[in-house]
């Protein structure tokens, strides 16, 4: 059973509480019912945490994104060894000394943590060469046509002495460490750093019950043309070796399914979601991700996080436009810039009464894209600055910083919360706001992220192209009757609690236990018609 359960049981606020604690003990007696003791070797880039060293002694933080946040929630009731590539030289030097098993210390919640450790060559080639520089990009589509991505001899090299060497590493690592159990391994496998793993563990382990879950856009094929046909046929045939395939939205699902049958001719199934591959069917489905709403609220409420929003505590003189966001060019952000000095623009009555507050984490800054977005939104954001402010008013504070209870403390703050991604998986900020948010605060979310999905009919959806309407968007929120505001938040929290963490979890494990390791039985898929 999971290391912490039960350990957290007060009683529900509201009905979104009482949703996510439903789920949640649906999950664990799922786990107890099905995993009969049996491990999950879940596998992603980023780890639960950052070990850093500092005077001699390892301080851990949570690691960064919406990935660490939703895995590390279904860590905690779920019987979960977790395996990601050391970033740090704190986590290379204790898998070294640890020979790859860190057990749980450091006043972090008990979790069992591995790392493999790629060399510096490896994994820049693996991390900045591809799954940033080249599938990051293309599966968001915001590659420079002109430039990227170039399979020039340096991008080879990445691909095949990063991308390929270091997912053969996650591979026999889980594969050694399921090795020491009787039981059938399950290995749950996260995102595009490692579309390579799945087939390589079914190739060492046959009756392993694996699936695996991307969690960014799957454009459709005419996206993935870029790439040389030896690199898609790759990354197909690798996620086509689980059994499980899962993405955020029903249109991943599909575009997935049409690059199956388009670049490798397999026979798919979409009325099933299937695609049936070397005699077995891998099922195709759509899981969207979520948070876990309790535990965020109870650290909304802790003093660190009151602490950190004490910056913001002027709300009723000046309302707060948020913005939070990893600086990357699919955020969208240098439009969202130029989108408030346009609303500054039309809306003079709001200037002095209205700020503007960004946190940024810097984003893959040894990456040439990423590094021009964060010039050019940060030049953007001193042009806004030098042509509003006057005494005593401030119309924007962008802070490059990764501090989670300031996020926290923002989102409990905001008046406005601003989501304008070009495309998403999903956003969990969106998810998060609503959740945490005291003032009744409004939504503006881009139709290019997949929150938007569950969350537009109660927020104000914008094209994120469009400069213009995301200006009155922000005009129509700040200026929304009390009652509107009221009305929307709560249907943002029933539509969030339809699908917390755990329904996320549950739902792939039902899928994919039961049938786990049937491979090769039952029917075969329908061509699908091109
Ligand atoms: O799913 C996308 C994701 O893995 C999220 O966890 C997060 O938003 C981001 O990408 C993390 O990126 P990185 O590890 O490169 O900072």
């Amino acid at each position: 059973m999971g290391q912490r359960q039960g350990a957290r049981r007060a009683a529900p606020r509201d009905a979104l509480e009482a949703a996510a604690h439903e789920q949640r003990r649906a999950l664990e007696a799922f786990c107890h019912r099905h995993l009969a003791g049996r491990r999950l070797w879940l596998a992603s880039n980023r780890g639960p945490y950052e070990l850093q060293e500092r005077d001699g002694a390892i301080e851990a933080t949570k690691g960064a994104g919406g990935l660490v946040t939703a895995l590390g929630a279904f860590a905690s009731v779920a019987p979960v060894h977790w395996v990601a590539a050391a970033m740090t030289r704190a986590e290379a030097q204790l898998t070294r000394e640890a020979g790859g098993a860190i057990p749980a210390r450091w006043g972090i919640p008990p979790l069992h943590v591995s790392y493999v450790s790629p060399s510096r060559e490896q994994y820049d080639g693996y991390y900045d060469g591809i799954a940033n520089a080249v599938l990051w990009l293309l599966q968001h589509q915001v590659a420079h046509p002109t430039t990227e991505p170039t399979f020039d001899a340096e991008t080879w090299q990445a691909w095949r002495a990063g991308y390929v060497a270091v997912n053969r590493q996650f591979a026999a690592h889980l594969g050694a460490l399921a090795a020491r159990e009787a039981a059938a391994p399950v290995f749950l496998v996260q995102d595009y750093h490692l579309y390579l793993v799945p087939q390589l563990l079914r190739e060492r382990q046959a009756q392993a019950a694996i699936a695996h879950f991307t969690h960014i856009d799957w454009p459709g094929p005419d996206a993935w043309r870029p790439l040389p046909a030896e690199i898609r046929r790759a990354i197909l045939e690798g996620l086509l070796g689980a059994d499980l395939v899962g993405f955020q939205g029903r249109r991943h699902v599909a575009n997935f399914l049409a690059c199956c049958a388009e670049f490798l001719g397999a026979p798919t199934d979409p009325g099933r979601g299937e695609v049936e591959v070397a005699g077995r069917r891998v099922r195709v489905r759509a899981f969207p991700i979520s948070i876990d709403p309790v535990a965020l609220r109870l650290r909304a409420r802790s003093a660190a996080v009151s602490r950190a929003g004490e910056a913001w505590a002027d709300a009723e003189r000046v309302r707060t436009i948020a913005v939070i966001a990893r600086t990357d060019p699919a955020k969208n952000l240098w439009r969202t810039l130029r989108a408030y000095d346009h609303f500054l623009a039309r809306c003079p009555d709001w200037q002095g009464r209205v700020r503007l507050v960004a946190l940024l984490p810097a984003s893959r800054q040894s990456c040439g894209p990423y590094r021009t977005h964060l010039e050019e939104l940060l030049a953007e954001g001193e042009a806004i600055r030098h042509r509003w402010r006057r005494p005593g008013w401030e119309p924007i504070e962008l802070h490059l910083e990764h501090d989670y209870d300031r996020a926290i403390a923002l989102l409990t703050q905001y008046d406005v919360l601003l989501v304008n991604s070009l495309s998403d998986g999903m956003n969990l900020v969106a998810k998060e706001g609503p959740t945490v948010n005291r003032r009744a605060g409004q939504l503006i979310i881009s139709e290019g992220a997949g929150a938007a999905e569950e969350l537009c009919h109660a927020s104000r959806i914008v094209n994120p192209y469009d400069v213009v309407a995301l200006a009155e968007a922000m005009e129509a929120a700040l200026g929304a009757h009390p009652t509107e505001r009221r009305w929307a938040l709560a249907a943002q929290r029933q539509a969030i609690g339809a699908h917390t963490i755990w329904a996320w979890a549950h739902a792939q494990l039902a899928e994919l236990l039961p049938r786990g390791g049937s491979r090769g039985e039952g029917r075969g898929c329908g061509r699908r018609e091109a």
